[in-house]
């Protein structure tokens, strides 16, 4: 069992949130404190941002932190739903250590949320293929075979057919739970869309297990009961904490 704290930090499209986890017990111990995700292109404004959650714990440990983009080597490859696309190429871990003086480890915000679920969550214990999504600002894709993780899968940028349009553009763009809200969807009328998806991602993948979570996780009662999939589904248990706790816990392993 993991032992110790870790400071979570989980950027979202309008949110950056971060809390301090206890690693044995897999959850929160603190406040969890949000600040906006800055719609500046300077990536230093989100850095600073980074810094405000630091200082407001005025935190010296480690730091986890999950970037809603792909993440290789530390370094930022995409960066969709965020307004800094200048961020693209910046080894976020160094310049997060530099600014703080706390080692920190990057991973991608749905890997991480993945990784605590897998962890502590809805998919503890659990064997064989899992894909986690998260639905937000963009839809997030983590995929698990018997709780290992392969990382960055981008199936939120699958092409799909926007019939209000007609024109084939990034699943997110027709299902996220930004896209329900802009267009004021019921949710009935989202989940009748979002099954589509379900439904081609399922038949892409072939999960035992599909975990939802995001920021739609906690509105199970007003969605999951029109979900309709051929594939065993479950909302995922760690909610919107998910991102912040799989970023802490990644945080432990990768820092020694
Ligand atoms: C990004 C993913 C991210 C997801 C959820 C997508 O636009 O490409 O890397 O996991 O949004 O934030």
């Amino acid at each position: 069992m993991k032992k110790g704290k870790v400071l979570g930090i989980d950027i979202g499209g309008s949110g950056v949130k971060g809390g301090i986890v206890d690693l044995a017990k897999g959850e929160l111990v603190s406040e969890r404190i949000r600040v906006p995700t800055p719609k500046s292109r300077d990536p230093n404004m989100l850095i600073d941002a980074i810094a405000q959650i630091v200082d407001a714990f005025e935190w010296k440990g480690k730091i986890g932190c999950g970037f809603p983009g792909v993440v290789r080597s530390q370094v930022i490859e995409t960066a969709a739903n965020l307004t800094g696309k200048k961020i693209i190429g910046t080894n976020l871990a160094e310049e997060i250590g530099r600014r703080t003086n706390c080692d920190a480890w990057i991973i991608n915000d749905a890997d991480a949320a993945g990784i605590a679920e897998m962890q502590y969550g809805a998919g503890k214990d659990i064997k064989g293929l899992v894909l986690m999504l998260t639905v937000g600002t963009g839809i997030g894709t983590a995929l698990f075979q018997d709780g290992v993780l392969v990382p960055n899968l981008e199936f939120g940028h699958l092409k799909m057919r926007d019939k209000l349009t007609s024109k084939n553009v990034d699943a997110e763009k027709i299902y996220s739970d930004a896209i329900r809200k802009a267009n004021d969807l019921t949710w009935r009328a989202w989940t009748e869309r979002f099954n589509k998806y379900l439904r081609y991602v399922q038949a892409l993948c072939w999960p035992d297990l599909i975990i939802l979570g995001g920021g739609i996780a906690s509105k199970k009662e007003k969605f999951f009961k029109y979900i309709d999939v051929d594939c065993d589904i479950i909302t995922a248990k760690l909610e919107n904490r998910a991102g912040i706790i799989g970023a802490a816990y990644m945080a432990s392993e990768k820092l020694k």
